[in-house]
């Protein structure tokens, strides 16, 4: 499918993986979008784009505001026509052992990564079911993505609020497939594996902890890629839809293992425990 023209919008778009996503999306000719909470990273990746050729718009929103999904729609058909694709990547990650969250953290990640990325999806496809239903709509209706990970298949030590807001994600995703086919919009779920981004980082800050003992640098390299890559893989699954978007076959497998063989697998995973954490919550 030829991208140039149709525009998307992208969540998360002015760090890491939506960053990434903007240009390639851009170089693709798609109009873009960006949002986040931070301005300055915004207006460094719109730079870029519109420095490569490309267009970009920014704004700031926080996706936790109920309206953030209406503005964004409203703000990229205003600046470039109606939006073709919306990709929701705005997330966060939680390190923290199961027995030691707290309600009030578990509603906190499940607001951005899951009812915030539902949000923009839900209203998209509204947007767009009601187009097709006026008759201004070709038949390859739009594509939703969200940033889902390939732990929303398995579970790790410790991420496991995080792992749990990403299978639900992928859950919405699985079934607004099917549900949307007939109107020819496309959602897609994209599963990335440890990626060079800030995210370990601001997990660690967010979970109280000075540095990330279970993030990047212990993950082996095999299993670490860059945003690039993941952005690529993105553009191609906008050009040529497809269900999900992996970026490493050996992770699939882990996924067929964890589904097969979960006494084998809970042993593998035990290696990544830190005894300290066993302690119980204050
Ligand atoms: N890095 C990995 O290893 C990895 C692996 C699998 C999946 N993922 C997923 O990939 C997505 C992108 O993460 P990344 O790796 O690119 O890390 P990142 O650079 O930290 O990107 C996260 C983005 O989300 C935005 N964001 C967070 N909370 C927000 C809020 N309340 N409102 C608006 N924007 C918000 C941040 O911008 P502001 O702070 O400026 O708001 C930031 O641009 C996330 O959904 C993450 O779960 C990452």
């Amino acid at each position: 499918m030829d991208l140039s023209g149709r525009p998307i919008v992208i969540t998360g778009g002015g760090t890491g993986i939506g960053a990434a996503t903007a240009r390639a999306c851009a170089a693709a000719g798609m109009p873009v979008l960006i949002a986040g909470r931070r301005v300055e990273p915004l207006k460094e990746t719109a730079v870029q784009v519109k420095a490569a050729g490309g267009r970009c718009e920014h704004m700031q929103v926080d996706v936790t505001d109920p309206t953030h999904a209406a503005t964004l729609l409203d703000a990229a058909e205003a600046a470039f026509g109606f939006p073709w694709a919306v990709f929701a990547n705005a997330g966060r990650g939680l390190d923290r052992a199961g027995h030691r969250t707290s309600d009030a953290e578990l509603r906190d990640i499940f607001e951005v990564n899951f009812f915030a990325s539902c949000r923009l999806l839900n209203e998209a496809a509204n947007r767009m079911l009601r187009r097709r239903e006026e008759g201004g709509v070709e038949p390859s209706g739009g594509h939703l993505l969200a940033c889902s990970s390939c732990v929303a298949k398995f579970s790790v030590p410790y991420h496991g609020a995080y792992s749990a807001t990403k299978a639900s994600q992928d859950m919405m995703c699985q079934a607004m497939r099917a549900e949307l086919k007939p109107a020819g919009i496309h959602v897609s779920s994209v599963h990335p594996i440890s990626t060079v981004t800030e995210f370990f980082d601001v997990s660690a800050s967010l979970s109280g902890r000075s540095q990330a003992p279970t993030g990047l640098d212990r993950t082996p390299r095999l299993f670490r890629q860059s945003p690039d890559r993941v952005a690529k893989a993105i553009v191609r699954c906008l050009r040529r839809p497809r269900p999900e978007v992996w970026t490493s076959r050996l992770v699939r497998l882990t996924v067929a293992a964890r589904s097969l063989l979960p006494r084998i697998m809970d042993r593998q995973f035990r290696s990544m425990l830190e005894p300290d954490r066993l302690k119980p919550s204050d």
